[in-house]
C-alpha cells in the first residue's frame, strides 16, 4: 500500500491493531502483538494511543513481544529500547506489566542462550503472535536480523551490521559508542506470526524496500523472507516506494 505520508501508514497502521484488539476483546480471546521500535513506528504508537483513548479500548488482554532490545543494555538506558517502549506507548495505555515482554539486555553471557530459547517458549505459551508489526533497516534487516541471517533463525544474540551501527550513532554519541551486539528474535520467529505488517517511510529505505518486493529471496536482505509468508502488508510513503 502505498499511502500519500508517513502519517497515514501510522494511521492505517494503528487502525489495523486497534480493530484487531477490539475484535478479539469481543471473542473473549487475548491480543498477542509484536512490536517494533525505531523511528518508523513513532506515529503509528503515538496514533494508537490516540485512537485507545477516543475508543476507551481496553488493553487489559493485550500481550505484547518486542522484536530486540540492544547488548548489552540497562532498561533504565535513555537510549535503551524498554525505554522507548514506555516512552512513546507502554506509559500511555493501560497494558498490564507482566503482559510486556522486551528481550533483556542485562544477562550475563553465559544466559542468553536460555533466556533466548525461554522467549520463544513465552510467545508460543501466549499463543504465537497475531499481529507483527515491523520496520525495515536501510540494509534490509528486520528486528536485528543483519544481512547473513538465515530463514530459520530464532531468537539470539547478535554482531550488528557496520551500517546500523551507523545509523545509531548519533543516539550514542558517536559510532565508536553504537552497540556492537543484540539480541533479536529470528526469522523464523517473525516469520510465525499469523499477520505482518512492515511500514517504511522516506528515501533512505527506498533501495531496501525495493530489493524486499522485487529482490532475490535470501539472507542477503533477510526482509525478502516475508514474501514466503502469506499474511503480509507493507505500507510506505511515496519516498519509500519511489524504486518500485
Ligand atoms: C532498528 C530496529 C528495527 C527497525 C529498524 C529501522 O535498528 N532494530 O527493528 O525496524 O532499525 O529503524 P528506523 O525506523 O529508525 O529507521
Amino acid at each position: 500500500v502505498i499511502a500519500e505520508s508517513d502519517r497515514a501508514i501510522a494511521c492505517m497502521g494503528a487502525a489495523e491493531i486497534a480493530n484487531l484488539i477490539q475484535m478479539r476483546n469481543a471473542a473473549d480471546l487475548p491480543t498477542v502483538l509484536g512490536l517494533a521500535t525505531g523511528k518508523t513506528p513513532i506515529l503509528l504508537y503515538r496514533e494508537l494511543i490516540r485512537i485507545a483513548r477516543e475508543k476507551a479500548l481496553d488493553f487489559s488482554r493485550v500481550i505484547t513481544f518486542n522484536l530486540d532490545e540492544y547488548y548489552p543494555m540497562s532498561a533504565h538506558s535513555p537510549q535503551s529500547y524498554h525505554h522507548f517502549m514506555r516512552a512513546n506507548l507502554f506509559d500511555h495505555i493501560d497494558i498490564h506489566p507482566a503482559h510486556i515482554h522486551i528481550p533483556d539486555g542485562t544477562l550475563s553471557r553465559k544466559n542468553i542462550a536460555n533466556y533466548c530459547t525461554e522467549y520463544e517458549e513465552k510467545i508460543q505459551q501466549a499463543g504465537g503472535i497475531n499481529l507483527q508489526l515491523l520496520g525495515v533497516g536501510e540494509n534490509g534487516h528486520i528486528g536485528f536480523n543483519e544481512p547473513g541471517s538465515e530463514v530459520d533463525t530464532r531468537t539470539r544474540l547478535v554482531t550488528l551490521d557496520p551500517i546500523t551501527r551507523q545509523n545509531a550513532a548519533a543516539e550514542f554519541g558517536g559510532e565508536t559508542n553504537s552497540p556492537s551486539e543484540a539480541i533479536t528474535m529470528g526469522v523464523a520467529t517473525i516469520l510465525e506470526a499469523q499477520r505482518i505488517i512492515l511500514i517504511a517511510s522516506g528515501s533512505k529505505k527506498a533501495h531496501a524496500v525495493q530489493q524486499t518486493i522485487d529482490g532475490p529471496v535470501g539472507a542477503n536482505v533477510p526482509a525478502t523472507y516475508l514474501r514466503s509468508h502469506s499474511n503480509v502488508t507493507i505500507y510506505l510513503d511515496p519516498a519509500a516506494a519511489k524504486h518500485i
